[in-house]
């Protein structure tokens, strides 16, 4: 029981990596609060793990590009749960296209998502953790923010600004006791990667010594040490956790 009574708010809690992350935490013993855009999946998972374990989980239908709506989702979760222990600003999008083909509109959207949400969220949930003194921030980056991906123009420039966030964040709030780490998966098996072209992703695991997609538990366990106690001297670090795609 790793998380014995924390409190962890999820974005993007509702399906993929945030899910499974949702289900570890109330196993190691944590309240979470879903955030997520799905209201159908996001339903579901806060009703499936009640069921597993009663008054363990709540879910908030939450845009994160909007600060209007981050704002109401922060003050839902702490009006529910009385605290917060831990956030993980995990909602993300893809909006892939080639330099030269990506429009405008798709920049825009990937940026308002993946770069303003993480921004809001922490913004708005900070301050509850700075007032008792002790939280953990855990920002989702990606390989491909730390070493860039063809067709990802938009989407890079997120999982990079991610990274400077972190460690400015790690900075700022480290002397009130609380760590802000990042996590930077590899190709991991979701939705997100259902969409990557069957040729490009066969291209990416033939370079993966371990030689497989990674799974999202194995991204939730990441979460999970940096979440806990045991990491309570890591501050500031990005966390690659990508089967050695690149080494
Ligand atoms: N790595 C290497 N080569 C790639 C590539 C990649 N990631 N993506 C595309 N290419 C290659 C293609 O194989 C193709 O090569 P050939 O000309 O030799 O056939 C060339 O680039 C042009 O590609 P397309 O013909 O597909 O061009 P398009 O304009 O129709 O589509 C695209 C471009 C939308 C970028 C499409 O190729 C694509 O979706 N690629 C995958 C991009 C990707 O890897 N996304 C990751 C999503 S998962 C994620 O983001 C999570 C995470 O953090 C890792
Ligand atoms: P996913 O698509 O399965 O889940 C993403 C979740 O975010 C969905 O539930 C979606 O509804 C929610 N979401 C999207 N936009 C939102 C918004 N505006 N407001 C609130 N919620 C929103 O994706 P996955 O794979 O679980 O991704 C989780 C995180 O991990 C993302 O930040 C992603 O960029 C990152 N990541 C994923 C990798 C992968 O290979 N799957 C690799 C590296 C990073």
């Amino acid at each position: 029981m790793r998380l014995q009574d924390k409190v962890a708010l999820i974005t993007g809690g509702a399906n993929g990596i945030g899910r499974e992350t949702a289900f570890l935490f109330v196993r190691e013993g944590a309240k979470v609060c879903i955030a997520d855009f799905d209201e159908v999946s996001g339903g579901a998972a806060e009703e499936e793990l009640n069921r597993l374990s009663p008054g363990s989980a709540m879910f908030v239908q939450v845009d994160v590009s909007s600060a209007e709506s981050v704002e109401h989702m922060v003050s839902s979760a702490v009006a529910q749960w009385g605290v917060l222990d831990i956030l993980i600003n995990n909602a993300g999008i893809t909006q892939d296209a080639m330099l030269t083909k990506m429009s405008v509109d798709q920049w825009h959207k990937v940026i308002d998502v993946n770069l303003n949400g993480v921004f809001y969220c922490t913004k708005f949930a900070a301050p509850h953790m700075v007032q008792r003194g002790k939280g953990k921030i855990i920002n989702t980056s990606s390989i491909v923010g730390v070493h860039g991906n063809v067709g990802q123009t938009n989407y890079a420039a997120t999982k990079a600004g991610v990274i400077g966030m972190t460690k400015t964040w790690a900075k700022e709030l480290g002397h009130k006791g609380i760590n802000v780490n990042a996590v930077a998966p590899g190709f991991v098996d979701t939705g997100m990667v259902a969409k990557v072209p069957e040729k490009v992703l066969q291209l990416m695991l033939d370079k993966v010594p371990l030689h497989r997609l990674g799974k999202p538990a194995d991204i939730a366990k990441a979460y999970l040490y940096l979440a806990s106690d045991d990491s309570d001297y890591v501050n500031g670090t990005v966390l690659e956790v990508n089967g050695g795609l690149v080494i």
